[in-house]
């Protein structure tokens, strides 16, 4: 990947909410991937959290509405609301079990990751707005509206969520075992933030942009990439240096990634992604690259048959 430019980086980093319409959803992607080689300190992600947090009531959905119900066809709108479920159910999701991982690991990380609990809470919120004001569905609380988006989920959101559940589960047992948290950690923070989120970003941001539609949702969901960003970079480091401390841990990633695998493999049904201008094997192409990009940046290497089963990835969009 070519360098990115200083304009660019100082863009990215520094625009206030106001001004992140005019950032390329493309130029926040590299901006994920800038810093995986040298990866920032802990302290330097808590940092760079408080210059980039944004007021998610700042955002104003008015032309989002009138785009929703005048300019987009049935088709679109069904694609972008099957797709963007999987995030509302997720973000909700994360942020109630980020905590368990919170509980473990060194000071610094735990300074870092009340930051990510705040933005996961705030992802919510953001998805809690867009859905009232924007698809219009009913509710009094935020419960009432997740449970009013649920019937758009699709499995692919159920495969990814359900094993963190578990591995969330499984961490209360012992918020301390390394082992368990590397496993946690390659479930969220390599495969659903890494590879799932990144990709619907791309694929709803780009339409957005392309099409001209949903002013809101683009600078409200360019800002949650931004903050992706810093989740990745910190999963991405944590999970380098845990394989650092003990070598054997790597054997936890490689099974956990054949399970996420195994589990990608049995979609039964096929998302609606050419309603909004990709193919099946564009989004495969995507989540390849998203996902060996990572792995390649941090020196993870895969055994052939892990290598084998990403080749076959099935499209899948959900994140958090
Ligand atoms: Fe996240
Ligand atoms: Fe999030």
């Amino acid at each position: 990947m070519p360098e990115m430019s200083r304009e660019k980086v100082a863009a990215v980093e520094g625009s206030a909410l106001g001004q992140i319409h005019d950032i390329d959803i493309d130029d926040v992607l590299d901006y994920v991937h800038k810093d995986l080689k040298r990866l920032p300190g802990y302290i330097e992600l808590y940092q760079r959290y408080l210059r980039q947090r944004w007021d998610v009531y700042e955002i104003d959905f008015a032309q989002d509405a009138r785009d929703w119900t005048d300019r987009m066809t049935q088709d679109e709108r069904e694609a972008f609301t099957a797709i963007s479920s999987g995030f509302h159910h997720g973000e909700r999701q994360v942020e109630v079990e980020l905590p368990v991982f919170m509980l473990g690991g060194s000071e610094e990380s735990r300074i870092y990751m009340s930051s990510q609990i705040e933005d996961e809470a705030r992802h919510t919120v953001f998805f809690d707005r867009f859905y009232r004001e924007v698809v219009g569905l009913p509710g009094d609380s935020v419960q009432d509206v997740l449970d009013a988006s649920f019937q758009h989920v699709s499995e692919t959101f159920v495969g990814p969520f359900g094993l963190l559940a578990y591995q969330a589960d499984e961490l209360r047992a012992d918020p301390e075992d390394l082992a368990a948290r590397v496993r946690y950690g390659t479930t969220y923070f390599l495969w659903i933030e890494g590879v799932l989120a990144l990709s619907v970003m791309k694929i709803t941001l780009s339409y957005c942009r392309n099409a001209g539609l949903l002013p809101g949702y683009y600078t409200g969901f360019t800002a949650t990439c931004r903050d992706e960003a810093r989740h990745v970079q910190f999963g991405m480091r944590f999970l380098r240096e845990a394989v650092q401390e003990d070598p054997r841990l790597l054997r936890e990633i490689h099974e956990t990634l054949r399970t996420i695998l195994v589990i990608n493999g049995a979609t039964s049904r096929r998302l609606a992604l050419e309603a909004l201008g990709w193919t099946q094997d564009e989004v495969r192409r995507l989540m390849i690259r998203q996902l060996t990009m990572k792995l390649v940046d941090v020196g993870i290497d895969l055994p052939p048959d892990v290598q084998q089963m990403i080749s076959n990835i099935e499209p899948e969009l959900a994140g958090g």
